[in-house]
């Protein structure tokens, strides 16, 4: 899990929607990554989920009333607010929201948020026609003008039966804010970072296309912690599976010339290029602009080779890092990459064990230096030590960035 969710004190509070079944699932995604949750309801919100629920998941006392509740000598919304590095209000019915812009505070949740320094996210959660409504709108624009980070909701199926505007926003995005939010004034605020991820699709004809195995996990997980660390992100991903990161930029490509194109326009002012992408090293020559037919007994292709978009980058003072997965020679042909593309840092692994996987054993090598070994760790704990190695560059003012 991040690191950026360690030991942080996150207050949920619970307002009564039936999107309140999701909440169990994000308090427990927070305490996975090491955070301490304290969760306040309303009356409301106990009808659709029960206190004890989020009591089992956190073993801590669950606040619902807001009197009553003292913790050794203070009263316990004062101090769940005080000590809290940030709050969420999911979900944050019509009702919730009006409260919190206005400053009232007649629940546990209301009274916390009001307690409470730390930023604030919300989560609105209602029918479309409350949340199209003129005081909806203004309550949310006064807590936007607060400086309060609002969250969704989305399009989709609501309580009512009707589809429409009013969806809370899936615990993953939440998640997401979250750390957002938690780490915008971290070490690479005020950088601007680029990554690429995934692999790329050559077209052979409309339906066919040749590629590689690449899931685009390891590169996912770098933009999400360069997120965290507060750079603003851009990820350049090929086709994946996965959805975009909650507060990263992502342009979606296919082809090793669209992600070219992409990443020298994106590179113009950014301070990092990290190219985790497994781009097709070679495309057919001329894709046929029909479906091929299974006439012959055999059929030769004729490849030609794309651009090597890491080599063809050239920026004074962009801190140029690549990927290198390779399935023998490892250290040989990643030092000879290294070299070749003018890298400040070359990530190598063995491509049959990591291509796909949650897992990766990789070496960090940089120019001149012995390449440093880190064990087999899960891909987001990498994508933290590859940043720790980016951040040490940056601030040895590191990149040539002349390939
Ligand atoms: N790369 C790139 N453009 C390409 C091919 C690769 O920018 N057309 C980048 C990859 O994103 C990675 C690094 O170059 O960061 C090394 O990729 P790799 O496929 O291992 O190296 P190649 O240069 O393709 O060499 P080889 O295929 O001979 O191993």
């Amino acid at each position: 899990m991040p690191r950026i969710l360690r030991d942080k004190r996150i207050v949920v509070g619970v307002t009564g929607g039936i999107a309140a079944y999701k909440v169990p699932e994000l308090v427990r995604r927070l305490l996975q990554g090491g955070a301490v949750v304290d969760v306040v309801m309303t009356p409301a919100a106990t009808d659709f989920v029960g206190p004890l629920t989020f009591q089992a998941l956190t073993r801590r006392p669950v606040q619902v009333s807001t009197v009553g509740v003292w913790q050794g000598e203070q009263a316990g919304h004062v101090t769940l607010g005080a000590l809290a590095d940030l709050m969420v209000v999911a979900p944050a019915t019509a009702d919730a929201l009006a409260k919190l812009a206005h400053g009232i505070a007649d629940d546990a949740v209301t009274l916390t948020a009001l307690a409470c320094p730390a930023p604030l996210i919300v989560a609105p959660a209602m029918d479309h026609h409350m949340y199209r409504h003129p005081a909806t709108q203004a309550n949310l624009e006064l807590l936007r003008s607060r400086g309060v980070t609002i969250v969704g909701p989305h399009h989709g199926s609501l309580a009512s039966g009707m589809i429409g505007e009013g969806r809370m926003a899936e615990p993953d995005e939440l998640l997401g804010a979250v750390r957002q939010v938690l780490g915008r004034d971290g070490p690479l605020r005020r950088r601007r970072v680029v990554v690429t991820a995934g692999p790329t699709r050559e077209p052979i004809d409309p339906v066919r296309f040749l590629s590689n195995y690449s899931s685009g996990k390891m590169g996912y997980a770098l933009a999400e912690v360069a997120r965290d660390r507060g750079a603003t992100t851009m990820l350049v991903s090929g086709p994946t599976c996965l959805s975009a990161p909650y507060g990263v930029q992502r342009i979606e490509v296919e082809t090793a010339a669209e992600m070219a194109r992409a990443v020298q326009e994106m590179t113009a002012s950014a301070d990092v290029l990290v190219m985790c992408a497994a781009v097709a090293d070679f495309r057919p020559r001329s894709p046929a602009s029909e479906k091929i037919k299974k006439r012959e007994a055999s059929l030769v292709l004729e490849l030609e080779p794309t651009e090597d978009i890491l080599a063809s980058i050239h920026r004074p003072g962009l801190v140029k890092v690549g990927f290198a997965a390779e399935t023998e020679r490892l250290l040989e042909h990643a030092r000879e990459k290294l070299e070749r593309k003018g890298l400040d840092l070359l990530v190598l692994n063995d491509a049959r064990r990591t291509m796909g996987a949650d897992t990766a054993q990789v070496f960090l090598l940089r120019p001149g230096k012995p390449p440093e070994v880190l064990p087999e760790l899960p891909k987001d704990e990498v994508a933290e030590r590859i940043w720790d190695a980016i951040q040490l560059l940056l601030e040895a003012g590191t990149g040539t960035g002349i390939g």
